[in-house]
This record gives C-alpha cells, structure tokens and sequence, in this order.
C-alpha cells in the first residue's frame, strides 16, 4: 500500500515493528496501513516502551479508530494471551508466600498459605466468602503480620525489613480494598491526588496532569468535582482504580473491585482493568467472587480453601479442573465437598 503523503521518518521504514496491537487492528480490518503509518508519524516521539497502547489512542485521536473497536482489539489481543496458557511458566514470582499461617479470633484462617504471583500478569484469587482471601491480600502488603511462614516481595522478606525499607518496599504496591473507599470528605480529585501528596514530593502542577489523565483513563473526565456520595457505584469503584494507579505501583491488588455492581458495570471495570494491564503490563492480583467471568479477564488463577492453596496454575488449567471443590466454586453448586459457611 503506497503512502505518499507520509514525511520520510523513519517509523515508517519498511520492516518496522507495528508492534501486536497495530498489527491486531491492521489485521481486523479496523484500519488501514496508511492510517497506521499516519499514527505511527504522529507519535514519533512517543516512548516506544508505550508504543503498543498509545498507537492506539493515537488512532483514536486522529479520528481514524473509534474507542470501542480499540477496546475491543486490546481484549482480544489479552483474551488471546491468557488462553495461550499465558507463557506463565518460567515468569519469576514478584510476591510469593510460603507455609504462611494466621490464627484470627482463635480460627486457623491461613493455614500454611503456598502462593506465588507471576510478574507482569493478571492472578485472580478465588474461593468461598470468609475463605481467608482479603487476609492473604493484607499479608502480601504487610497489613497483617503472619504467624509463621515467609512473605517475599521482589526478592526480599517482607517481615525482615526494617520500618523504613518496609515503608519504601510498599510504596510499590497499591491495594484497592474490598469495598473501594474513597475519603467522603474528599473531591474526586483530591482523593486521587492523595496518595502523590502523601508519599511523593510531586508538584501541584504535575499532580493536575496526572489527576486529569488518570480520570480520563478511567472515563471519569468532568467529575473531579464531584463528592463521592454524588457518584453511582460503578463510579465510585472508578475513582478508587484510579487513585490505585496514580503513583504508577508495579504491584495492583485489588480486592473484589466489582462486588456489588451490576453485570454491565462489573464488565466495565474488567475492560477497564484490561486496558491498564495492556497499558502497563503493571503485575495485578484481583481477588473476585464474578466466577466464571474473571476466567475471561486473567493469566492465572489461585483457589484459596480451607486456609490452604487448593489450586495454582493457568487460567484454562483450572478452568478444566476436575477437582470437586474447584468444580463447585466454578458451577456454583450448592451440594458438594465445600462446606458453606
Ligand atoms: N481483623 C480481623 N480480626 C478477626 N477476624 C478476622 C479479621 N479479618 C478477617 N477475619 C476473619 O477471617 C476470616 C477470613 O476473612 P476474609 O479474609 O475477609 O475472607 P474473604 O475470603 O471473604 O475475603 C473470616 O472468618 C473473618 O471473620
Ligand atoms: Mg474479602
């Protein structure tokens, strides 16, 4: 295909990486070469470490892609990855926990806990309410102290550091808690400007920028107004990603970021989640109780049982499980081998 009217950059040499997603959407048919080499020109700048999502906003801004068959391509590029059985073997752990245990209110909630969480992938941790899953998400940040047994975040002991190293070790992962709590007092703005006020010398002016693009990523532009008691559910859980993200954390946890929101808005939030996985490839840990559709929006999946990891691996492995207890997690199923609580 001929492009005449491109300048002579070098972007568009011929054999230059298009990267997956340019050559995802080349493929469908949602745009044409020109059109890609007009984005590509566009963007020469652009940090080619982003190039793969931002190709993507950049058709967007040119009016050559709509927003939804972006979204569309980049969970088809993610739904690929993670039924490819996710290249998860050979990944290094970023966080892993081995024989953790926790007694809480005499109960043996952690029983010997054997965990790990493959970097730069999406981990969904499931199993029965008061299974011990939002434990295990406070012990991997050190909320929660174990009993016994060892936690590793990046290579180093979680409980053998020193307050100060533990404080900057932390400072790498963000936790949505269960629930999302935003600060009632607070503007959207200012609770997702928080936690870049409290734990980075960021200026007020980049705070602005940075506030004002993370909305728009979270399709909240307009609402850095509003109070959260003015904003629906699905909103709110939003705001809570997007005060999760801002200060960039290599580490996401999210605790149930979809309870209680309805199956339109909990499918929002896993597109959502999606795109900042595409965007960042930011290593997540969700735990969620939306089984079977979690399986569509994650690399690897732990069922947590009885205090205990019951199941580790793929997304498709465990999907296929023929294990009872996992069986009846996946199919709901009232009679069979979990007792519920
Ligand atoms: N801070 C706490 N003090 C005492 N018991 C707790 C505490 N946190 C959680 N538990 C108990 O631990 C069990 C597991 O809780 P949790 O991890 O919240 O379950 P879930 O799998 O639903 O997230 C529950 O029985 C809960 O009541
Ligand atoms: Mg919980």
């Amino acid at each position: 295909m001929s492009t005449p009217s491109q300048p002579s950059t070098v972007i568009t040499a011929p054999g230059h990486n298009h990267g997956p997603l340019g050559q995802r959407l080349l493929a469908a048919g949602y745009i044409n070469e020109q059109q890609l080499n007009e984005a590509l020109a566009a963007q020469s700048t652009v940090d080619p470490n982003e190039i793969n999502h931002l190709i993507g906003r950049t058709l967007v801004s040119l009016g050559h892609l709509t927003p939804s068959l972006l979204r569309q391509a980049l969970v088809e590029l993610f739904t690929e990855e993670c039924r490819n059985d996710c290249g998860l073997s050979g990944v290094p752990p970023i966080l892993s926990m081995k024989g953790v245990e926790k007694q809480l209110d005499g109960r043996m909630v952690l029983n010997g806990v054997d965990l790990e969480i493959p970097e730069h992938r999406i981990t969904a941790i499931i199993g029965i309410s008061g299974g011990g899953k939002s434990v295990t998400l406070k012990h991997l940040v050190g909320l929660m102290r174990p009993d016994r047994g060892t936690i590793m975040v990046k290579g180093k002991n979680l409980y053998a550091l020193s307050v100060a190293e533990l404080q900057r070790v932390r400072r790498h992962i963000s936790l949505l808690f269960q629930g999302g709590a935003l600060f009632d007092s607070l503007n959207v703005f200012d609770n997702i400007a928080f936690p870049l006020r409290e734990t980075t010398q960021t200026s007020e002016a980049e705070i602005h920028q940075r506030v004002m693009r993370a909305l728009d990523e979270v399709n909240l532009a307009g609402m850095e107004y509003k109070f959260p008691d003015e904003l629906s559910g699905g909103m709110n859980k939003r705001a809570a990603l997007a005060r999760a993200l801002i200060t960039r954390p290599e580490i996401i946890l999210l605790d149930e970021p979809t309870a209680g929101l309805d199956p339109i808005i909990e499918n929002a939030i896993h597109h959502l989640i999606c795109d900042t996985f595409m965007r960042t490839r930011t290593t997540m840990v969700i735990i969620s109780h939306a089984i079977p559709a979690i399986f569509n929006w994650c690399h690897h999946v732990i069922v947590l049982h009885r205090g205990k990891v019951r199941a580790s691996g793929s997304t498709p492995a465990i999907r296929e499980s023929q294990d009872p207890v996992i069986r009846q997690f996946i199919d709901g199923d009232v009679d069979g081998p979990v007792d519920i609580l």
